[in-house]
C-alpha cells in the first residue's frame, strides 16, 4: 500500500523527511511484530500438542514375564504383561502378550512379540500344527516366529531377554 501524501510542511519548519518513519508506519509495523508474536505463541504449543512425544524414540523398558523355576521349558507358554507407559501426554496402562520357549532345556529363553506383524492381532501357538496361527486372516509362523504362510509381511518380533534374580525378563 502506497503511503499517503503528506501535506506541506510552514516554510519555517523546512521539508518532510520521506526516509524517516511517520506515527501511522511506526504503528502498523509494531501491530504486525505484535501479531506475529501473539501467533508464535499460540502456534508453538499448539504444534507441541498435536505432535505430543511421537518424535521421541520410543523408550523401551523391561517387563518380568516370570520365575525361570515356574516355566515349562519343553512348551511355548503365553505370557501377558501389563506395564505403566508414557503414550504422548497419558500414563496408560500398557498389556501385551508374548511366548516364552526353550529349544535348549532351559538353559537359554526365546520371547516373541505374540503381535501379528499383519494388523496387530494377537497370535494363538497351535501346540498340535507345531505352529502360531494368527486368527484374523490366518497368518501362520513357525515356533521361531518366522512366516510360513497369509499375509503377514514380517516374522514375529523377538524381544531381549535376560535372566536377573531367578526371573526371565524381555525388553518390550
Ligand atoms: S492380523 Fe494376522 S494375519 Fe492379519
Amino acid at each position: 500500500m502506497a503511503a499517503p501524501k503528506l501535506p506541506p510542511l510552514p516554510a519555517e519548519k523546512g521539508v518532510w523527511d520521506e526516509h524517516v518513519i511517520d506515527r501511522r508506519r511506526f504503528l502498523e509495523a509494531a501491530l504486525g511484530v505484535l501479531a506475529g508474536i501473539g501467533g508464535l505463541l499460540v502456534a508453538v504449543p499448539g504444534a507441541r500438542f498435536l505432535i505430543g512425544n511421537s518424535l521421541e524414540p520410543s523408550a523401551t523398558k523391561w517387563v518380568e514375564l516370570g520365575k525361570i523355576a515356574d516355566l515349562p521349558v519343553a512348551a511355548v507358554t503365553q505370557v501377558s504383561y501389563s506395564t505403566r507407559a508414557t503414550d504422548a501426554w497419558r500414563e496408560v496402562n500398557q498389556r501385551g502378550t508374548v511366548y516364552v520357549s526353550s529349544a535348549d532345556g532351559g538353559a537359554t529363553f526365546t520371547v516373541l512379540d505374540g503381535t501379528c506383524t499383519h494388523l496387530g492381532c494377537i497370535v494363538q501357538w497351535n501346540e498340535g500344527d507345531s505352529r502360531f496361527v494368527c486368527p484374523c486372516h490366518s497368518g501362520h509362523f513357525t515356533r521361531e516366529g518366522e512366516v510360513i504362510d497369509g499375509p503377514p509381511p514380517h516374522r514375529l518380533r523377538q524381544l531381549a531377554v535376560k535372566v536377573q534374580d531367578g526371573a526371565l525378563f524381555a525388553e518390550i
